[in-house]
């Protein structure tokens, strides 16, 4: 599973794992689908919405017994507490019965480049085993793969071929990314770009690298970061790299995308 997962995320817009576009068998019954979401600040809540919108699924927002400060600093001090003592948060009962639905939208933000504590409970309750999941996620700067790979070990029977991550910056890019997603699972109607794999790694040129520092230079925790190697693949849009990065002696997947036209490079994802 997890070998079909990796081969599924070399081609990846924004973080999405999409697989091959599927047709949609119009002699299947409806999948019954369910949005189910975390989000402290709102910003996974628009992925969650946007799903919903133009799936007609149901959505329920997962509410923690005691709500988390909106507030920054708080919320990490919070967050740390919690997971250094080891705390699963108390969720409120959720409404709809997930046991009803063929598939489940799971969205969280990258809370120390995994899910959220809140699904950790969630998972606990078990009410997520063997189920059809599609977690989306949003982030300042982490790619979905971590949480997803985490998903896959904590779940018991958890089947899941598709995904998407979207940085807290690029919502403008969300609609796309998640219409990929939404294509590939029969969802809604539309035809996806099959993406070609990366080519492979190799030293990066003086532009690649100028493209790179110009992607990183927008996030501060980047700073430092230097382009090792790195391999591209042309698209209807533009260009995509998937760069390997070197900060204090750790490597990275940096996903990077210049765009034709003037917009400045951005990177979509960081894999630690
Ligand atoms: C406690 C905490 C931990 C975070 N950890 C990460 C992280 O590891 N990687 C990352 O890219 N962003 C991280 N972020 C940023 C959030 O993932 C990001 O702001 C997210 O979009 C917030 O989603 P929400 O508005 O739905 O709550 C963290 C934020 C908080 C508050």
């Amino acid at each position: 599973m997890k070998k079909l997962f990796m081969m599924m995320m070399a081609g990846l817009l924004i973080t999405a794992c999409a697989s091959k576009p599927q047709a949609q068998d119009s002699n299947e019954p409806a999948k019954k689908v369910l949005v189910l979401y975390f989000s402290v600040t709102n910003t996974t809540k628009q992925l969650a919405e946007y799903i919903q919108q133009k799936t007609g699924a149901d959505i329920e927002a997962i509410q923690t017994t005691v709500a988390y400060p909106t507030d920054y600093q708080e919320l990490l001090k919070r967050w740390g507490a919690d997971r250094d003592n080891n705390v699963l948060p108390e969720l409120k009962p959720l409404a709809h019965n997930v046991a009803d639905y063929d598939v489940i939208f799971l969205g969280y933000p990258l809370w120390g480049g995994t899910y959220a504590q809140p699904v950790k409970t969630l998972i606990a309750s078990g009410v997520l085993n063997g189920k059809n999941v599609v977690p989306f996620c949003t982030s300042g700067s982490s790619g979905v793969k971590q949480s997803v790979d985490d998903l896959l070990k904590a779940v018991p029977g958890i089947k899941i071929s598709e995904c998407v991550g979207v940085r807290s910056s690029l919502m403008n890019k969300m609609p796309a990314a998640v219409d990929r997603v939404l294509i590939s699972l029969g969802l809604i109607e539309g035809q996806n770009e099959v993406l070609a794999d990366y080519s492979a790694q190799q030293a990066p040129t003086a532009e690649e690298t100028a493209i790179f520092d110009a992607a990183i230079s927008t996030y501060d925790m980047m700073k430092g970061t230097k382009a090792v190697s790195v391999g591209s693949r042309k698209t209807s849009k533009g260009t995509d790299y998937k760069f390997v990065g070197e900060a204090n002696g750790g490597k990275m997947d940096i996903y990077v995308t210049k765009e034709n036209g003037n917009e400045a490079p951005y990177f979509t994802a960081v894999d630690r």
